[in-house]
């Protein structure tokens, strides 16, 4: 089973740029082929927040028609730069979020289950995990300990050592999402986005990981006082391969690359053995 991850879109209105440079709605349709192209196919994929760049329903209105150009099932949660209403209107058809409230939910995907936490605070960059969302989260890996399990919200719980984005991560609700998660053991992977860098660490006994952005990259910079900065860096995302041995991730970018060369040696290839 494949189950692919994309994150942080930042869908703006028809014919603007985010932040007056990156082209998010020509690169999330560059993303949807990439996904399209895929040998198997992934089972689903799934979006780990900021959809939007600002909450717009006429964003929400593009983000929805250019995922439903996916044949399989996709399941958004929100980041920190999209509107909840909005978010709710938009992917309510799909069936899987709740009426009201946060937008946590589970679905189960053959052996996978998978369970979605809603970490956005109004008016916030940072994120937050409510003690009602946490209980969600525990009774949700209560009720299937046997299954492999994707826990995903969009806020990563961990430090990254970029400083601003650090500055802005999850400040409330960390240290119950990891006792929670490291008394199921079922838990495969926290996966994030936010930090639109793919960046891995040991949590709670397990993996937690945020996803690459499909449009413009955070900077790769460590220094302490590092600028708010982004890159276009090229965009990537995760394709999450569950096997008899549990789950491995790989990254994968969205343009394609020369190639692919099959590796043959002529005879006269030197140093061949
Ligand atoms: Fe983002």
């Amino acid at each position: 089973m494949l189950i692919a991850q994309i994150s942080d879109l930042h869908v703006r209105p028809a014919g603007q740029l985010a932040y007056g440079v990156s082209e998010t709605n020509p690169f999330l349709e560059r993303a949807v082929h990439a996904l399209l192209r895929l040998d198997p196919a992934p089972d689903c994929v799934l979006v780990t927040g900021d959809i939007t760049d600002c909450g717009l329903a006429e964003e929400y209105a593009i983000a929805a028609a250019l995922l439903a150009r996916l044949p399989c099932p996709v399941y958004c949660i929100p980041g920190n730069h999209d509107r909840r209403e909005p978010f709710r209107a938009a992917f309510a058809p799909a069936g899987y979020l709740p009426a009201a409230g946060a937008l946590n939910y589970v679905v189960d995907r053959g052996r996978v289950r998978i369970v979605a936490l809603d970490s956005l605070v109004p008016g916030e960059s940072g994120g937050a995990l409510s003690p009602a969302t946490l209980a969600f989260l525990r009774a949700a890996l209560d009720d299937a300990p046997d299954r492999p399990t994707l826990v995903m919200l969009h806020h990563p719980p961990f430090e990254t050592g970029i400083a601003h984005m650090d500055r802005v991560t999850l400040t409330a609700g960390r240290d119950g999402l990891e006792a929670i998660v490291s008394a199921h053991p079922q838990v495969e992977r926290v996966l994030c986005g936010h930090v639109h860098r793919s960046i891995q660490t040991r949590f709670a006994g397990t993996i937690a990981q945020s996803a690459p952005s499909v449009a413009h990259q955070v900077a790769f910079d460590l220094r302490a006082d590092g600028a708010s900065c982004f890159v276009l860096e090229p965009p990537a995302f995760l394709v999450h391969r569950l096997g008899e041995a549990g789950v491995v991730t790989h990254e994968v970018e969205v343009d394609r690359a020369p190639g692919p060369f099959p590796f043959v040696l002529p005879a006269d290839y030197p140093g061949r053995r």
